[in-house]
């Protein structure tokens, strides 16, 4: 009987935690530490998350504000995603020393590049500060409560204790419910260190960008520098290699399916909680106008990029930032519907009705589910007006772009005069440099073309300028780009030349600026301050919803705050799955599934002719399983946006992997994690440290490391 009730309780906590969850770290005590042990975990809460003592936390920092990073060297060594660097390698590159092209190795720290601008952020001490937070809100309105919680934050982000190197950061949870507070230290000294060449780094490109099977070797490697006294710095040449609280073994053991795996990192923003009504609007209105708006961008820049080389390099950068939401949306979607997501929601719903009806809490909760389906009822156009605008005019098309910022510089001279209107302006024309760089008005016009008539005849049409209405694009496209003065940087200066009032007469000549001008304008009048007013209603409504769910679920609910890009800890195991009707996908990637993509000279499957001969020689070292070599591999782990970077580790807490994307059919995760089809990617640690040992030669970086292998097989008695 005691044995039939541990094995329930054991399936129950197995079963339960497949069900993914982004976890605070310093709050894993109790059910997740049960979780995580079930599941095969030898790591206790207190190895992850202390306040006394190193821990897990500490080799994680967040990486320049948009992903994660792990220390893996006692010197600072930092490892990351080839796309979080990428940025950099690119800065460094020019057509002599391509990086993106031919990838980089330091051999010696006197060959490390300095990143000027990119920051580490590591978390010191997280703090609940929810009653300071929340003091004095009880009795105010909706937006005087916001304004006297951001007073809260400011006078707490003065006063807090901590050191003078430190920073203090505050954030939300459950939705306005939970105020934490993170002392930080943000490393500024941060050197580029490795990168294997794009065809290894990006192998795959856009085309097998969130999509399992995955051969991607993304990963790249930095180095993070400190003063003297090992504390956070500006660059300099006599910084010194950072020394970690905690850095990662990196396992040359390699992983099995059901293995346990944990992810740390910071991910970035997630909805789990939505009600039925919005989700529905995120499936069938939202997603559809955003990916129609983009599907129209990509397909002339693709054109445009096919045929010019120097628009190719120009583009690539924005294309792939645009295609990768896209391509994201449109599997969420499917995701969406395919799952029932709304289905789900609205017996979640039903449920939590009943829950509030036994509990005596009508007067409280009761009218909830009739506010939201009122407010989302209320709100839909005007969503959609906001993503058609956001995308059209803000996004996508640059000219328009660029003009809105410069109808931004006119309201900035209406509300603050000429000292604020010259002080945005020189800002402007710095900024706007390295924009038009990356410009081509050719493409500009055909994109404008094509997402005019979209904003025309899409955008809900009772919030239209009148003059929009019925136009013909392909004209309106011609007229504006001949005589526009924002097609050009020389132009754009000219426009800026002179005091404000000038200025502003130029610009209002100007038929691109009057343009934008036009749609802005209808645009805040007709559209923000009524979906401003909606939104907070909906914020109040949903702070209140999540009090419910906390309030009235059993205490064995697994409720976690939606992702904020804060730490955060998810964990489950390695998986394949089944993404449609007769189809299974097997958890692990080898070498020579690259070797079925490859390509020759293609501009996304193309193979460096070092590896093939490594594959040829089967010269794997000693990263090699059975004799082939692994590439990458999937597991449950509930991630997002921001957890490109992070560490998987194993139940030891070594690094087995490294996290860069999640499979198309999972991308839905962000509003609903189903455990039968979300999984993350990870790069094979073993891959990584093939590459460069065997591919970069970078012995320099192995016998810095502390690698774990695999004992050697002895012919020890198994103990029965
Ligand atoms: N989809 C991944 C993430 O959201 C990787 C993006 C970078 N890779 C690419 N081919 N664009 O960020
Ligand atoms: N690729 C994402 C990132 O860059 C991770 C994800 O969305 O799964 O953070």
């Amino acid at each position: 009987m005691k044995f039939l009730k541990l094995f329930l309780l054991l399936f129950v906590v197995q079963f339960h935690a497949q069900q993914g969850g982004m976890w605070v770290p310093s709050l894993l005590k109790g059910m997740n530490e049960n979780e995580m042990k079930a599941l095969g975990s030898k790591l206790t809460a207190e190895q992850i998350y202390s306040i006394n003592k190193s821990s897990l936390k500490d080799a994680v920092p967040q990486f320049d504000g948009g992903c994660t990073a792990e220390m893996i060297s006692s010197k600072g060594l930092l490892l990351t995603n080839h796309h979080c660097g990428y940025d950099n390698i690119q800065s460094h590159s020019t057509v002599e020393h391509d990086y993106l092209a031919d990838g980089f190795w330091a051999y010696k720290m006197e060959d490390e590049l300095p990143n000027p601008g990119v920051v580490v952020t590591f978390i010191v001490s997280i703090d609940d500060v929810t009653t300071t937070i929340l003091a004095g809100t009880e009795s105010l309105s909706e937006a005087d409560k916001q304004k006297k919680i951001q007073q809260n934050i400011a006078e707490i982000s003065k006063t807090y204790k901590k050191e003078a190197w430190q920073d203090i950061l505050v954030r939300t949870f459950f939705d306005g419910n939970q105020y934490l507070l993170f002392v930080t230290e943000n490393f500024k000294d941060v050197r580029l260190v490795g990168a294997p060449p794009s065809s290894i780094g990006k192998f795959g490109s856009d085309t097998d960008n969130w999509v399992w099977p995955r051969h991607t070797g993304d990963f790249s490697l930095f180095r993070v520098y400190a003063d003297k006294n090992n504390r956070p710095a500006e660059y300099s040449k006599d910084n010194v290699p950072y020394t970690p609280k905690h850095f990662f073994p990196v396992s040359a053991k390699g992983v099995k399916e059901n293995d346990f795996t944990m992810v740390l990192g910071y991910p970035g923003r997630t909805t789990e909680y939505l009600p039925s009504y919005a989700v529905e609007q995120i499936a069938y209105d939202l997603n559809p106008a955003r990916i129609e708006v983009r599907d129209a961008a990509l397909k002339v820049q693709d054109g445009f990029m096919r045929k010019d080389q120097a628009i190719k390099i120009q583009y690539a950068s924005k294309y792939a930032s645009i295609a990768n939401a896209w391509k994201k949306w449109i599997g969420e979607r499917k995701g969406l519907i395919k799952s029932n997501a709304v289905g789900v929601k609205q017996k979640f719903e039903k449920d939590l009705s009943d829950k509030i009806v036994k509990a005596g809490k009508q007067a409280e909760y009761g009218n909830l589910l009739s506010d939201f389906a009122k407010n989302y009822a209320e709100i839909k156009d005007y969503a959609i007006a906001r993503d058609y605008y956001s995308e059209v005019v803000l996004r996508h098309t640059e000219i328009l772009n660029f003009g809105y910022r410069l109808f931004q510089l006119e309201q900035v001279y209406t509300a603050r005069g000429e000292q604020a209107f010259n002080d945005r302006k020189k800002n402007l024309i710095e900024g706007f440099e390295p924009l038009y760089k990356d410009f081509n008005a050719q493409v500009d016009e055909k994109v404008f073309e094509k997402l005019i008539d979209i904003y025309s005849k899409k955008s809900p049409q009772q919030f239209l300028p009148e003059s929009l209405k019925g136009i013909n694009a392909t004209q309106v496209s011609a007229d504006i780009f001949k005589s526009s003065k924002l097609t050009s940087y020389n132009g754009l200066k000219e426009l800026l030349t002179g005091d404000a009032k000038t200025v502003i007469e130029k610009l209002n000549q100007d038929k691109g600026f009057a343009f934008v001008k036009m749609i802005a304008e209808a645009y805040n009048k007709n559209v923000a301050p009524k979906y401003d007013e909606i939104n907070l209603r909906n914020i109040a409504t949903q702070r209140t919803y999540m009090k419910a769910i906390l309030e009235l679920s059993p205490k064995s609910a697994r409720i976690f705050p939606d992702a904020n890009s804060t730490l955060r800890v998810t964990y489950g195991k390695v998986k394949g799955y089944k993404p449609s009707d007769a189809v299974v996908y097997t958890p692990f990637t080898y070498l020579d599934g690259v070797m079925e993509k490859y390509v020759p000279g293609d501009y996304e499957f193309d193979v460096p002719k070092k590896l093939i001969d490594l594959y040829n020689a089967k010269d794997y070292g000693k990263y090699a399983d059975n004799g082939k070599m692994p590439v990458a591999f999937i597991a449950t782990n509930h991630t997002t946006g921001g957890n490109s970077g992070s560490p998987a580790l194993d139940a030891e807490g070594n690094l087995i992997g490294l996290n860069f994307d999640r499979v198309w059919e999972g991308t839905m995760s962000d509003v609903y994690y189903s455990p039968d089809i979300c999984r993350n990617i990870m790069v094979d640690s073993r891959y990584i440290l093939f590459i460069i040992d065997k591919f970069a030669g970078a012995k320099n970086l192995i016998d810095e490391m502390k690698i774990i292998y695999n004992q050697p097989k002895t012919s020890k008695k198994v103990k029965k």
